[in-house]
């Protein structure tokens, strides 16, 4: 997270006139502006799908056996987890927005779909971002939500897509906005999901049981896990054209090597056996006690 925060905030150097670097610290670089707020979100994030994934493994086993002890504590251990997480991690998302809006205002207008700079600036849910065009077109707009979101102010300044050349935007910025929106829909769908929870417990002092809650947790796990990987896509999709956000871009930090593909190939594979793994552990917790 600290090589990544940093790929977004670049410090702990200086430049010289000859292109050389100077005043190297590695401790600065490693504490860099994003690592905070990047740091947190990823965590909370990370405790979000273990939660929600632990708890989604005993809805099945509960709408056969509403009176399984084990399948409703398994659910409840995840639940909690994922559940608490979820509005700290709005909170979180809501301070990183912030701090992209202060050191990566590029990658914040094309979150956003916003072309111009102005005052009241409005939140866009969904649309589609028509670079040709300059404008984002359809999604709904609430007027002044993004100023007030970014910089406390309904009044405050928020910097459009058209103050930046087009050679230092993203070159795709559905790729941005629209990960985005999901994003935040489903941390916002998931907060919905605390919240019904919560009611349940205050009235029974037990969870819900019934088809539709326990489908809302089932689905809890992929919603969580597709969040997180938009979050991805926001952070690095959002900081293109650059690697190292205004010095280095990444058409010339790409490798010419050849033969990468076969790295490729050996992560991706480390990945899906350990995902396969994870799965299989996690169906066997399931099937624990069941007769
Ligand atoms: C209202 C809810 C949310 C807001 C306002 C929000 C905000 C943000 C912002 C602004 C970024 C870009 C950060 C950057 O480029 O430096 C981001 C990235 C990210 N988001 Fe969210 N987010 C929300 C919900 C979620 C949820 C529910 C998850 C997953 C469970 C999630 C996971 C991530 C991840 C993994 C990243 C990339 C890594 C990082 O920056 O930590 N976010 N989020």
């Amino acid at each position: 997270m600290a090589a990544n925060g940093w790929m977004q905030t670049p410090v702990g150097f200086t430049v010289t006139s000859t292109g050389a670097l100077a005043n190297v610290s590695p401790w600065r670089a490693i504490a860099n502006p994003s690592l905070p707020y990047e740091a947190t979100h990823m965590v909370f994030a990370a405790y979000m799908v273990m939660g929600f994934s632990l708890a989604a493994i005993y809805p099945r086993r509960l709408r056969r056996d509403r009176r399984s002890a084990y399948a409703r504590r398994g659910m409840a251990v995840g639940l909690v987890i994922g559940l608490a997480f979820t509005p700290l991690q709005i909170l979180a998302g809501d301070r990183l927005a912030v701090q992209v809006a202060r050191d990566q205002p590029a990658k914040l207008a094309a979150m956003e779909g916003l072309w111009q700079t102005q005052t009241h600036a409005p939140e866009t849910l969904g649309g589609i971002v028509l670079a040709d065009r300059g404008e984002t077109v359809g999604g709904l707009h609430i007027p002044g939500l993004l100023s007030w979101l970014v910089t406390g102010h309904a009044d405050g300044t928020v910097r459009g897509l058209s103050s930046f050349a087009p050679s230092d935007r993203p070159d795709d910025l559905n790729l941005v906005h629209l990960p985005f929106d999901l994003m935040v829909a489903i941390g916002l769908g998931l907060f919905g999901l605390a919240l019904w929870t919560l009611a349940a417990w205050s009235r029974r002092r037990r969870l819900p049981d019934g088809r539709r809650y326990l489908g809302a947790v089932m689905l809890s796990a992929p919603a969580a896990l597709v969040a997180l990987e938009c979050g991805w896509m926001v952070t690095e999709i959002g900081r293109q054209p650059w690697v190292v956000y205004n010095y280095m871009r990444t058409v010339d930090a790409a490798t010419t090597r050849t033969g990468i593909w076969l790295w490729l190939v050996a992560i991706v594979a480390v990945y899906l056996l350990l995902a396969a793994s994870t799965a299989w552990l996690l169906v066997r917790l399931a099937r624990r006690g069941s007769a």
